[in-house]
């Protein structure tokens, strides 16, 4: 099984479905500024692992589509709102929704996409009852994505926050969607109580690995590969796994560097340069990496319930690729 194959087949799929929930219409720009993110690109990896999960417990890929859908379209519209709470310019290489359609357009065209995500979950071919269930899981997903979102936000604010808080949050901003992921697709797929409960303990571990990782990528990639901007984390003091870590053991110098730089929002280059440089110094990456390492584990001991399958080979891969990828 080569994961990158297979993650290739199942976005062709999935990128010819979720097209219907994008079609243009009028007023044409509105319906634009909603195509721009979703045919701009994204590793797809949320509708990959609903697949995956589903493929799992057995059952057939094609039937998540609706719902892998869903949760997609939720994901851009985070996307579309999210770069404008983060003054954030670029995403996947291209100028950011508001930044190329405005701020009042591209706040409508998320909303667009958040009513669509509500279609696409309901076209969901599942008897009434699962239906209800993944109805209200999204309805709660969508939720904690809002609260974890409101968080990480006014932790801008705060001069720290400590590790757990850091992961509440980021379980809620990110974890949701990724362990609705793995539910959802253990759920349509058949699966029995105890393997849809593994998926979901799974996804859950995989969201968190996934944030803890995209906090490190946005200081340490370049912004060709990454497609997005690179320092922003550092220029809004967000309180990252790895800001979090170096604040609480920052002394002297370190600290006064910290206070000019982080939170900065006309830091230079090379002040970023700086602050990610005392991360390092400071061990706070590489805790960061074992922190990601931990949580890896967890979602890999969480499915040793799921009988052997390749789809169950793909989701121990998946996991691990999450802190190799470099965008
Ligand atoms: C970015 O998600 C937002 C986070 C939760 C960190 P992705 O890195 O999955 O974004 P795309 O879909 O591939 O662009
Ligand atoms: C975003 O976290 C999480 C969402 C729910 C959108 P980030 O703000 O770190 O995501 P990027 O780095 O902009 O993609
Ligand atoms: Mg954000
Ligand atoms: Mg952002
Ligand atoms: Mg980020």
């Amino acid at each position: 099984m080569d994961l990158q194959n297979e993650l290739i087949k199942r976005t062709t799929i999935f990128n010819t479905y979720w097209k219907r929930y994008l079609q243009l219409k009028k007023p044409t720009t509105l319906y634009e500024a909603s195509q721009y993110l979703p045919f701009a690109g994204g590793k797809r990896i949320r509708p990959f692992l609903t697949m995956i999960s589903c493929e799992s417990v057995s059952g057939d890929a094609k039937n998540v589509l609706p719902f892998a859908a869903g949760l997609e379209l939720m994901h851009n519209f985070s996307l579309v709102h999210d770069d404008i709470m983060d003054h954030s310019m670029l995403r996947r290489n291209l100028p950011a929704v508001h930044v190329k359609f405005g701020e009042p357009t591209a706040i409508l065209s998320g909303d667009l996409l958040f009513a669509k995500s509500f279609e696409a979950i309901l076209s969901t071919s599942v008897d009434f009852s699962v239906l209800k269930q993944l109805q209200q899981d999204f309805i709660d997903c969508v939720i904690a994505i809002c609260e974890g979102q409101q968080l990480d936000l006014e932790f801008e604010k705060e001069k720290t926050v400590t590790e757990q808080v850091y992961l509440d949050m980021i379980s809620k901003k990110t974890g949701a969607l990724f362990e609705l992921s793995g539910k959802g697709g253990g759920l349509i797929g058949g699966g029995n109580p105890q393997e849809v409960a593994a998926l979901k303990t799974y996804g859950m571990a995989l969201g968190l690995t996934f944030q803890i990782w995209d906090d490190y990528l946005d200081m340490s990639s370049n912004i060709t590969t990454l497609g997005k901007d690179i320092g922003n984390d550092i220029r809004n003091g967000k309180k990252t796994l790895i800001a979090v870590h170096c604040l609480a053991h920052a002394t002297g110098e370190e600290k006064i560097l910290l206070n000019n730089i982080f939170g900065n929002r006309n830091a230079s280059e090379s002040d970023v340069k700086k602050v990610y440089t005392l991360f390092q110094e400071l061990g706070s990456v590489e805790y960061a990496h074992q922190r990601a390492l931990h949580y890896i584990d967890q979602g890999k001991n969480a499915i040793s319930v799921l009988k052997s399958s390749d789809a169950k080979e793909l989701l121990y891969q998946l996991i691990d690729y999450i802190i190799q990828r470099e965008k």
